[in-house]
């Protein structure tokens, strides 16, 4: 196992890329998806589970681990490998999204983020240096600059300050991470909508050689097509040789086109959390199991597939299980999501390898179209 953190592109399909994250806990094929395990936990899975569909990496989150357990004791108990009994890589996002997202209260400064717990209330402070310090804590092996994400539509002069302001805590960041050969700090590209400040913040980061890039700040209210704009300008800028990562994206449509932009690494809560509200992900579309028109059906979700939850269980007893509120049914649906998800980004590597990406990929969007379900 490489004891230093490396990128490897292994072929190319147009702007679409395959490569390979190597790093002391593990390798990513990429492009990766990373389940989302927020709180050391994917929820209503077993990580061997997850470890079994072909994920290489999860996600962890700052924010939420700050406050529960902290940050310090999960240090004491081994660190969040040995904690949730993954020992393979775990990127930890950097925690000011989430703070601006779930936490009412909040202050955000040139020195950091102030803000309130959503659990019990409690206050927090925490700047680029203290990210980056429960990051190392917490024992991740991709760690993200801490960031300022803004909703959209905003004014060009706000998008600018954020993404200035970032750009200042990825230096920051960078200071604070040091020299750590077996792991990784990304930086996060930010500037909203807007082309010129998605350039300015893409080459200033570029030009801080760090060893991989996010995209941030979109899917967060502007339709596809601008965000797919923003990739275009975005992905061009950054350095080929680094991976690169689109941080809280998406539905199967926006991965691949994402992919064939150029985006090695992708995370969303989509299936898990659809997967606890009744929905399925498949081949031919998404599927809501909370519909009565399932109540009858003994079709399980795809005859076809290796995963247990979608080959062998009927869509009958699925719908039983979401419209009683069993835990089951959210953990046999987020199952399937996860498998459906994992075994597209194996579609997506392979037709890469074999130079016909851009086929499979009408193929696959043609299959969710064909409505046969
Ligand atoms: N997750 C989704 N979008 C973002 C972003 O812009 N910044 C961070 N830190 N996390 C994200």
């Amino acid at each position: 196992m490489n004891s230093e953190f490396s990128f490897r592109l292994l072929a190319t399909d147009g702007k679409a890329r395959r490569g390979e994250i190597s790093m002391p806990r593990g390798t990513i094929r990429t492009p990766a998806f990373m389940p989302v395990g927020t709180a050391g936990t994917v929820k209503a899975m077993y990580l061997d589970q997850v470890r079994d569909l072909g994920a290489d990496i999860i996600l962890g989150n700052t924010y939420h681990l700050m406050l529960r357990p902290g940050a310090e004791r999960v240090a004491k108990l081994g660190g969040l490998h040995e904690f949730a009994r993954w020992p393979y890589p775990i990127l930890t996002d950097s925690g000011g999204f989430q703070v601006m997202s779930l936490s009412q209260l909040r202050k955000i400064s040139e020195k950091g983020v102030v803000f309130n717990s959503h659990i019990d209330g409690s206050k927090h402070e925490m700047s680029p240096e203290r990210s980056i310090e429960i990051q190392g804590l917490l024992d991740s092996d991709i760690q993200m600059q801490l960031d300022e994400c803004i909703a959209l539509p905003a004014p060009v002069s706000e998008m600018e300050r954020a993404m200035e302001m970032s750009l200042r805590w990825a230096e920051r960041c960078k200071t604070a991470f040091g020299d750590q050969p077996g792991k990784a700090m990304f930086g996060i590209v930010q500037g909203g909508d807007n082309e010129t400040l998605r350039m300015r913040s893409a080459d200033a980061l570029a030009a801080m050689n760090l060893k991989g890039y996010a995209v941030g700040g979109l899917a967060v209210g502007e339709p596809q097509d601008v965000m797919l704009a923003m990739l275009d300008v975005t992905c061009e800028r950054l350095p080929h040789e680094k991976p690169r990562y689109l941080m809280g994206v998406g539905t199967p449509d926006d991965i691949l086109k994402s992919v064939a932009r150029g985006i090695d690494m992708f995370d969303c809560v989509m299936p898990t959390r659809a997967g606890r509200h009744g929905l399925a992900f498949t081949r031919h579309g998404k599927i809501n199991l909370r519909n009565a028109r399932h109540a009858e059906d003994h079709r399980p979700l795809d005859e076809e597939s290796a995963c247990p939850a979608t080959r062998d269980y009927s869509r009958a007893y699925l719908h039983h299980l979401v419209r009683s509120n069993e835990a089951l049914g959210g953990m046999l649906l987020t199952w399937n999501n996860l498998a459906y998800y994992q075994h597209l980004m194996a579609e997506i590597r392979e037709a890469i390898a074999q130079g016909r990406f851009e086929q499979r990929a009408t193929e696959i969007t043609e299959g969710w179209q064909r409505g046969d379900i």
